[in-house]
Parts: C-alpha cells; structure tokens; sequence
C-alpha cells in the first residue's frame, strides 16, 4: 500500500510504558475484584492487554479473557465516526465485573459504543483502560477509570496501534509525522 511519505518520531519510551504498565495494574487491583472478564478491544489492545494481563499475574487479579473487534477508523488517520461490530465476545457477562482495555481514547465512540453493548448484557460492574488518552477530543461523554498516558493530540503508533495496519509491532509510541 502507498502511503504518504512519513516518519516516526519517539514519542514513549518501552521502559516508560512498561513500568506505567505495572503501576496501573496496582492501581486497578485496588479497585476491582479478582475474579473479573478483561474484554480487550481489537485489533489495536492487543499488546497493551498481553501485558496488562501478565502484570496481573503479580497483583493476583485473575481474569477471564475475551476479545471484540471494533472498527471506526478507515485506513487513514481520522476516524470515520461510525463504530462496526466486526466481532463479538463469547463470554457470558451476566453479572460479572468486566475491565475493558483499549488502546486509546479519542472520540469516545468506540469505547461508549463497547460499554453499552456490554451494559446491555447485564454486567454488574464496567471498568474502563486504555493505555493512552487524547485529552480535548471527546465527542460522547465517557471517561476512563485508568489511563496511561494522557498525549499530545497527534497521530501515534506502536504497542498495537497502527497506521494503516502497520507498526502495530512498534515496542514504542511514536508519532507518525508527514515529511
Ligand atoms: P475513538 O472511537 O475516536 O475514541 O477512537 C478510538 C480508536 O481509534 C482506537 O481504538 C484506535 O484504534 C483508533 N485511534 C485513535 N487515535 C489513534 C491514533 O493516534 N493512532 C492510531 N489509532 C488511533
Ligand atoms: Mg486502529
């Protein structure tokens, strides 16, 4: 794919999202039980929640893991406002404390669309975290209970995001700038 000319500038280091990694684990461990649902927004959580999840190991939070497969982005870099249901957990949340991890909050629409579906389905409790925030650029109402890093309003990629499918691989938060 052909794609405007660009490069990555640093913008997190793996050391410092590693170790913020495992102060939100404590952080949530305070708060939720230890027997919750982690229900991990795809495709961009994945790496954050591989590693939520392993730093649980430590706190003693046990979770159930399942996956949902959101898509409002395009291909580009702005968001197409409209939230699809591309694939559905297969867990049982009827009554359960559920964590959902994401990679980012921006809009919002991904996240609120996620919590509602799972509201609907009778949850007890809904928790919210996202590796990384975009302050100013909410267009529903919806707060994380844990962020890791609230950032710049840029474009990024790494630890799972990308840029049209690519740097997902990224062990870093870079920004995508246009040369
Ligand atoms: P929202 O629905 O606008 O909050 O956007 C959330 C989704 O958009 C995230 O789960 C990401 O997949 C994607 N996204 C938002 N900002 C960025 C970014 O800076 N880089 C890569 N993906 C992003
Ligand atoms: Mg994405």
């Amino acid at each position: 794919m052909t794609l405007p000319a660009h490069h990555i500038e640093p913008l997190i280091t793996s050391e410092a999202i590693s170790s913020r990694i495992t102060l939100l684990a404590n952080e949530i461990t305070k708060i939720l039980p230890r027997d919750i649902v982690v229900i991990a927004l795809l495709r961009g959580s994945f790496v954050f929640t591989a590693d939520l999840i392993r730093a649980f190991y430590a706190t003693g939070v046990r979770p159930q893991v399942d996956f949902m497969t959101l898509e409002s982005y395009g291909s580009g870099i702005s968001s197409s406002g409209r939230v699809t249901l591309i694939r559905d957990i297969t867990e049982n949340v009827e009554g359960r404390d559920v964590l959902i991890v994401d990679d980012i909050l921006e809009s919002g629409r991904t996240l609120s669309y996620a919590r509602d579906l799972i509201e609907k389905r009778g949850a007890r409790s809904i928790h919210i975290a996202v590796m990384l925030e975009k302050p100013g650029k909410r267009k529903v109402d919806i707060i994380a209970d844990f962020v890791g890093f609230t950032i710049e309003d840029a474009f990024v990629v790494g630890m799972g995001l990308d840029y049209a499918n690519s740097y997902r691989e990224l062990p870093y938060i870079g920004v995508v700038a246009f040369d």
